[in-house]
């Protein structure tokens, strides 16, 4: 295969980025430019003003567009907010012939059938994600293509939307000049930039705490199993220190920075930094200790929630590998601690990695999801040149781009 261009957008709650990649004939990324500028329009992951959204989207793609020398006809975009929901959801089919090998139509069917789940009027499937098939009775089966049976089963992750806060965004990105690709869900694009084979194949969580939104997937024996974004991340953490230091935001924003724990027994008792007061006062000194207190009451909350998620979707026995943390937020002291403490699993901080190209500044798990929105749509390319795409409804107007973004993938 020849060496093509690949474009995503990640429209984050506190910035967006846009990343243009060459990938090479060995399948690898090759970084050829970024665009990252503050967003704009966006609470807890979903647009809430439209206009706001596509001018700072149209600014990082024209930044990634001077940075790479290409133009950015088309992309991956991802998608968060508390309206996605997820469900495992079988699909059964029978072959038709079993003296014929499995075929790539029958695992399309059995995908389709999957994705037959009950969905309401208001909402849309974005992925059926595939978790194992099973031949004939013979369970965990990887790539079912090629082996012999007369019945096939897939089981898989399925994950749906509010079809407006998904048209919303398909608005914003479409209205700064750029056509939906596909969309991906934030939380399986960060797994897909930051988790290791062996992790996932052994159980583990992935956590992206962003600045809206903390993101969730739970991997067991090499597949995802539950998927989940709670409204919560690093801006309620600075909204918590503005009211108990009463100080502006932006001087908040930068004491939980520079200043920031979330373990306040490994802060000095006495160390006092100095913020930006409000008003005539100027600056102000306030107790590091009580920082730590106030950003380590948040998110020990959070994760709390994270711990209900992820027993939604997995005994925490089944774990073994523990959680990767990413995230803007999980650049907080004393964060993997705290989430080993709460979650009982053990604890790492994960960044994007095997990157080549201009990608220095993309080493930051603030940028897991960017990258992994490409890595996602690069598997799903390759299942694509595999295999024949499902026939695309015809549909009129928006609805056939959403019919195009139902397209269903398959495991690396
Ligand atoms: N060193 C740090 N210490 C603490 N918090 C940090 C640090 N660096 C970044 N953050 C916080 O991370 C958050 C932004 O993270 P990120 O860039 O992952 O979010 P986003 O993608 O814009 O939002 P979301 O994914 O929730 O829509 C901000 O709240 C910011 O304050
Ligand atoms: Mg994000």
């Amino acid at each position: 295969m020849a060496s093509h261009t690949l474009a995503a957008i990640d429209v984050g709650t506190t910035k967006v980025c846009t990343i243009v990649a060459e990938v090479t004939a060995q399948q690898e990324l090759r970084i050829l430019g970024v665009g990252i500028g503050p967003s704009a329009g966006l609470a807890r992951g979903m647009v809430d003003n439209i206009h706001a959204a596509i001018e700072a989207i149209a600014s990082s793609v024209e930044r990634a567009e001077r940075a790479s020398g290409a133009r950015i006809l088309s992309a991956h975009v991802g998608i968060a907010g508390p309206h996605v929901s997820s469900m495992n959801s079988r699909g059964i089919v029978a072959i038709g012939d079993p003296r014929h090998p499995i075929a790539d139509g029958d695992v399309h069917r059995a995908l389709e059938s999957a994705r037959i789940v009950n969905v309401p009027p208001n909402r849309e499937v974005i992925h059926v994600v595939p978790r194992f098939y099973v031949v004939d009775g013979q369970d965990h089966v990887v790539d079912p293509l090629g082996m012999f049976g007369s019945r096939l089963d897939v089981e898989t992750h399925v994950v749906t939307s509010s079809t407006s806060a998904m048209n919303n965004l398909i608005q914003c990105v479409e209205g700064a000049g750029v056509r939906v690709e596909s969309l991906i869900l934030e939380p399986l694009a960060s797994a897909e930039a930051v988790l290791t084979r062996e992790e996932i194949t052994q159980g583990s969580v992935l956590i992206d705490i962003g600045g809206g939104t903390t993101d969730i997937a739970v991997f067991v024996e090499g597949a995802v199993v539950h998927t989940a974004v709670l409204p919560i991340g690093g801006v309620h953490m600075t909204r918590d220190l503005v009211v108990a230091l009463r100080v502006p935001q932006p001087s908040a924003e930068l004491a939980k920075r520079q200043h920031g724990h979330v373990i306040p027994s490994m802060v000095m008792e006495d160390e006092e930094v100095e913020v930006e007061a409000f008003g005539s006062e100027g600056a102000k000194t306030v107790s590091r200790r009580l920082i730590a207190q106030v950003l380590q009451a948040r998110t020990e909350e959070l994760f709390e929630l994270v711990l209900a998620e992820i027993r939604r979707g997995a005994d925490p026995e089944m774990l073994s590998a523990g959680v990767v943390l990413t995230g803007g937020a999980s650049g907080l002291p004393g964060v993997d601690l705290l989430a080993e403490e709460v979650l009982g699993l053990p604890a790492r901080i994960g960044r994007p990695r095997h990157l080549a190209g201009l990608s220095d500044i993309l080493h930051d798990p603030a940028y897991a999801t960017s990258v992994g929105l490409l890595r996602w749509s690069l598997k799903e390319q390759e299942i694509m040149f595999r295999s024949t795409p499902s026939p695309v409804p015809a549909l009129g107007g928006l609805f056939k781009k959403v019919a195009h973004l139902m397209r269903v993938i398959l495991p690396q």
